[in-house]
């Protein structure tokens, strides 16, 4: 089987190659990406000479090279996005640029290369906001709700894809997925920051109240839910994957982060909060563990403890991202620190 996988460079995306890689040795990989601030090909290090794995540097955007990717691909497996909430509201032009009309090239040429599989990776966040201290949560059923240009835009790409279904029997699956956390997460997202902010010996920034709720999926986890939809699930379907939480706050999980490191609660500072932040996001993941066994195989804490080691031994990855681009874009979200 071949795979053209979008956004390979990024956090999930690269994860999920790797994760490939180890379990379907026999399968082909073409990684597509643009290699934006957010993609780094020092995450495949380890696999960038295997025979089976291809990259080509390029624009979801532009019709010819995604159209000269799609050549003989079985299946697609669409991560490339613009990913963070905060940069979607300094500039969402490029959020609606990639994310909805990069889909609708990508799916154009799935239809015209017939491929048997288009599989979109999309959000919770979709889902809009809910409640503090009641028990709803999203699922396949909840009516989109998106609040922030980010979430806008991906929910516009999820129609996109739901629509390519209907009108051109274009065989699609979509995974919502909450919050992920692990290696190669760039550390503008609040657990990578967290961690290697502390390593540098500074503060955690927490938006507002810190009281806002997170559902927290590891990214193998998430993985190995994209490989279950894939091998098992239903075309034209949605599945909702989410983790092993149950309502933590983003000043627990800095606690948490603190603790592991043996640190005080002095590296907790306050900021201002973010323009339309959504209070709390919770996946009823049900319809995935009922239609196709998967779970996730360990708690919040586990793989909290596993994360935080990641990020302690690996040094000289974070270091490197955090140069540059990084500091102008630090500086002008937090101010000087
Ligand atoms: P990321 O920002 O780490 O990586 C995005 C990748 O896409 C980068 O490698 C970047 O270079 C590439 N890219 C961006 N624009 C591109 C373009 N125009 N053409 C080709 N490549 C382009 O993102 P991530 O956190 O790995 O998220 C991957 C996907 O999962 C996204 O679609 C995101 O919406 C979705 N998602 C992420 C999370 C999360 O917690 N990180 C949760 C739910 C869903
Ligand atoms: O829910 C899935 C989504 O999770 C994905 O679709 C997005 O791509 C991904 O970025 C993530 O969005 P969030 O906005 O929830 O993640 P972020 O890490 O930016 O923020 C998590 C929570 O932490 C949120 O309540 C905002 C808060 N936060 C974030 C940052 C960056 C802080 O308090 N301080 C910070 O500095």
């Amino acid at each position: 089987m071949k795979l053209l996988v979008t956004g390979g460079a990024g956090f999930i995306g690269s994860n999920f190659i790797l994760y490939w890689i180890k379990n379907h040795p026999d399968d082909k990989i073409v990684n597509l990406d643009k290699l934006t601030y957010a993609g780094n090909l020092e995450n495949l290090k380890e696999i960038e000479k295997n025979q089976n794995y291809s990259f080509v540097r390029g624009d979801i955007c532009d019709a010819k090279t995604v159209n000269n990717a799609m050549q003989e691909i079985d299946f697609v497996v669409h991560f490339a996005a613009e990913s963070h909430v905060d940069r979607s509201i300094a500039e969402p032009a490029t959020f609606v640029m990639t994310n909805v009309i990069g889909t609708q090239v990508l799916l154009d040429s799935a239809v015209k290369n017939n491929v048997k599989r288009f599989h979109h990776v999309s959000t919770d966040e979709v889902f809009g906001s809910l409640e503090l201290n009641n028990s709803n949560k999203f699922n396949e059923r909840t009516n989109y709700n998106p609040r922030s240009p980010y979430s806008a835009s991906k929910a516009g790409s999820d129609y996109l894809v739901r629509a390519y279904f209907s009108t051109y029997g274009l065989p699609i699956t979509v995974t919502n997925c909450s919050n992920n956390f692990g290696p190669y997460q760039f550390p503008e997202k609040i657990i990578s920051l967290a961690i290697t902010n502390i390593l540098e010996n500074k503060k955690i920034p927490i938006y507002g109240d810190g009281l806002y709720v997170r559902d927290w999926l590891y990214v193998e986890d998430h993985c190995r839910a994209i490989e279950a939809v894939l091998q098992k699930g239903k075309i034209g379907e949605a599945y909702c994957v989410g983790g092993l939480t149950e309502d933590i706050n983003n000043l627990e999980i800095a606690k948490k982060i603190i603790k592991i490191l043996g640190k005080d609660e002095s590296y907790i500072e306050f900021v201002k909060d973010r323009p339309g932040h959504d209070r709390r996001y919770a996946v009823d993941w049900s319809k995935i563990k009922n239609e196709l066994g998967w779970q996730p195989l360990y708690s919040l804490d586990e793989w909290l403890e596993k994360t935080v080691k990641w990020y302690t031994e690996n040094e000289s990855w974070w270091k490197a991202v955090k140069t540059g681009e990084y500091q102008r874009y630090y500086e002008k979200q937090y101010g000087r620190n």
